[in-house]
């Protein structure tokens, strides 16, 4: 709101557009300098004149009421009349509980989110992916999007063949019950070593994707068993990381939706023989061949994607297609763009492949084939039991003390990951994730339960509703908020202008990054400030703002995945 004004106060005077000069804005080192910051390098052709001198001239020519212009060398600073200011910028921000930007216009988006591979360990990256989708999601959402997330399963592929002959041989079902992956994991190393001694394995495995693949009854029976026990560990994960989908539409899903395309790329004389396989040369993209089908007549991933890009297209109406997969599979999904490009699907240009970094923990790189592995369900378990000791400690008496201590530990670990840009590789360490005072979920948590224990204390004083902030004299508020409250009141309005930032860039952590500066900000304003004081004026107007803070952090940190304990 405020760089609108500041937008309406400079746009008139310069030869830029409302867009240009938006962006242009910067906030002042030091808030004593002023509000909003516009630098004026890019007049310099304009003017034809040294940029500390525009700002001189456009400083003369700026006349708004409630606005003061002055000039730091190349910049024109505006710092914003707060008694005239303050009281209106609260106003909005009570009656717009539910800022959607709306910049979505019921877009519909398919975010490709999770999507683990059945018999196979929950990697890190699916963890990932479940975390960054979930927020993705919210964040659409909120912006008036509407969002649709499908768990593209990995639950096909020549791999079956050699879990059903492995299991066949050597199968437990009381430990694949008990232990889904880690017998289904075992059977698979089990596989490989005993295949290298023994040379009937491998074509029996084959022989057993062939029979899965033609339908035979015995081969899918095992098959939906091995989905099905993976998919009850899968579900649990994500009913303690409390994350649903729309559609769970594994590889398989396509597997009658392959046809089309392979004949739709031999009519449009994209497929080349090479070595036996059929591909899609992408050398003029500086690209190695596209794989589209093997030479024993197998279909694969790629292929997959392009059935399962089409589908989503045509069948799901997706306006915009987002695939929340790691860094890894840049190429991959290059490949399958540019393919869908030459086949003349124009809608590519609103399909992204959303990467991310890898995550190590506590310095040890995740493996799934040495055996190395960290469980999720480990950590996770291991987050919420140092959260109960933190509260055993603090705060012994806590009701529900074992509810809060998994919001606390599984917050610590999604936002561990959230704050991250997403391209970076994350080191997770848990205590640094734990830590209270640090750039936590715990933190801001705690933050929250404070806002809440001030509302609640308040309460006891009387009910201070928004009736109460109209026609409150104006040099209140800048008494009431300090510089510290203005600070906070300026950084609740930039929520809609975060949120859109953040949806742009498919990126969480503008979120997370601004609901820590909104948690530091308050907690400066609580040292600040005495909120409950005795002028019952200042005091509601500090109480007020308090209020909006706490629906500010509980409305982001719900975005991100995050509970809101009210005590802790
Ligand atoms: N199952 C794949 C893996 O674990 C990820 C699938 C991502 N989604 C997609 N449409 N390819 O590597």
């Amino acid at each position: 709101m405020l760089n609108k004004w500041a937008v309406e106060a400079i746009q008139p005077h310069v030869s830029l557009s409302v867009e240009e000069v938006e962006a242009l804005l910067e906030t002042p080192p030091s808030a004593v300098m002023g509000d909003i910051a516009f630098p004026c390098y890019v007049l310099a052709k304009q003017y034809r004149q040294s940029p500390p001198q525009i700002a001189l001239h456009l400083v003369n020519l700026i006349q708004m009421k409630g606005i003061k212009a002055e000039t730091v060398g190349p910049y024109v600073n505006l710092t914003f009349d707060r008694s005239y200011y303050a009281g209106y910028l609260m106003e909005q921000l009570q009656q717009s509980n539910d800022p959607q930007t709306n910049i979505g216009q019921g877009k519909k988006v398919i975010i490709d989110m999770s999507s683990p591979n059945i018999a196979k360990p929950f990697g890190i990256g699916h963890l990932r992916s479940t975390m960054i989708g979930a927020a993705l999601y919210k964040m659409y959402q909120t912006a008036g999007y509407e969002p649709v997330s499908v768990n593209h399963l990995g639950d096909w592929g020549t791999q079956f063949g050699k879990q059903i002959a492995a299991y066949k041989r050597w199968g437990n079902d009381e430990a694949l019950q008990e232990n889904p992956i880690q017998e289904s994991l075992r059977l698979y190393v089990q596989f490989h070593e005993e295949a290298e001694q023994d040379a009937t394995l491998e074509p029996e495995a084959r022989n057993w994707f062939r029979l899965l693949e033609s339908g035979d009854e015995e081969a899918n029976r095992l098959w939906e068993y091995f989905v099905e026990v993976s998919m009850q560990e899968f579900n649990r994960m994500y009913e303690r990381l409390n994350v649903t989908f729309d559609y769970v539409l594994g590889e398989s899903f396509y597997n009658d939706k392959m046809g089309a395309v392979v004949q739709e790329l031999k009519d449009k004389d994209l497929l080349v023989k090479s070595e036996g396989a059929l591909v899609v040369q992408l050398d003029d993209e500086g690209m190695p061949p596209c794989l589209i089908m093997k030479s024993d007549g197998t279909t694969i991933y790629p292929t997959r994607d392009l059935a399962t890009a089409f589908y989503r297209h045509h069948v799901m109406k997706a306006d915009q297609i987002l695939y929340v997969v790691g860094g890894e599979q840049k190429l991959h999904f290059q490949q399958v763009f540019a393919v869908l490009n030459k086949m003349g699907a124009e809608w590519v240009q609103d399909c992204s492949h959303v990467h991310f970094g890898l995550m190590k923990f506590e310095g040890k790189k995740m493996s799934t084939r040495r055996g190395k592995i960290v469980y999720l369900d480990d950590v996770l378990d291991e987050a919420i039991t140092r959260a109960l000791r933190v509260i055993e400690e603090k705060n012994p008496e806590l009701p529900d003390k074992y509810k809060v201590a998994q919001d606390v530990g599984i917050g610590a670990v999604i936002f561990g990951d959230l704050k991250n840009n997403r391209s970076n590789e994350v080191d997770f360490s848990l205590d640094d994730a734990l830590n209270f005072e640090g750039e936590t979920g715990p933190y801001l948590q705690y933050t929250y339960t404070r806002t809440q224990s001030i509302l609640s204390k308040s309460m006891m004083i009387e009910q201070v509703d928004a009736e109460d902030l109209q026609g409150m004299q104006e040099d209140k508020y800048i008494e009431a908020l300090g510089d510290s409250g203005w600070a906070l009141l300026k950084l609740l309005i930039r929520f809609p202008e975060q949120l859109k930032r953040g949806v742009h860039n498919n990126e969480p952590s503008v979120l997370a990054r601004y609901v820590l500066d909104v948690a530091q900000v308050f907690n400066h304003f609580y040292n600040q400030e005495r909120i409950l004081c005795e002028e019952e004026k200042l005091r509601k107007i500090r109480v007020s703002l308090t209020m909006l803070t706490g629906q500010s952090l509980q409305r982001t940190m719900h975005i991100l995945g995050l509970g809101t304990p009210v005590r802790m």
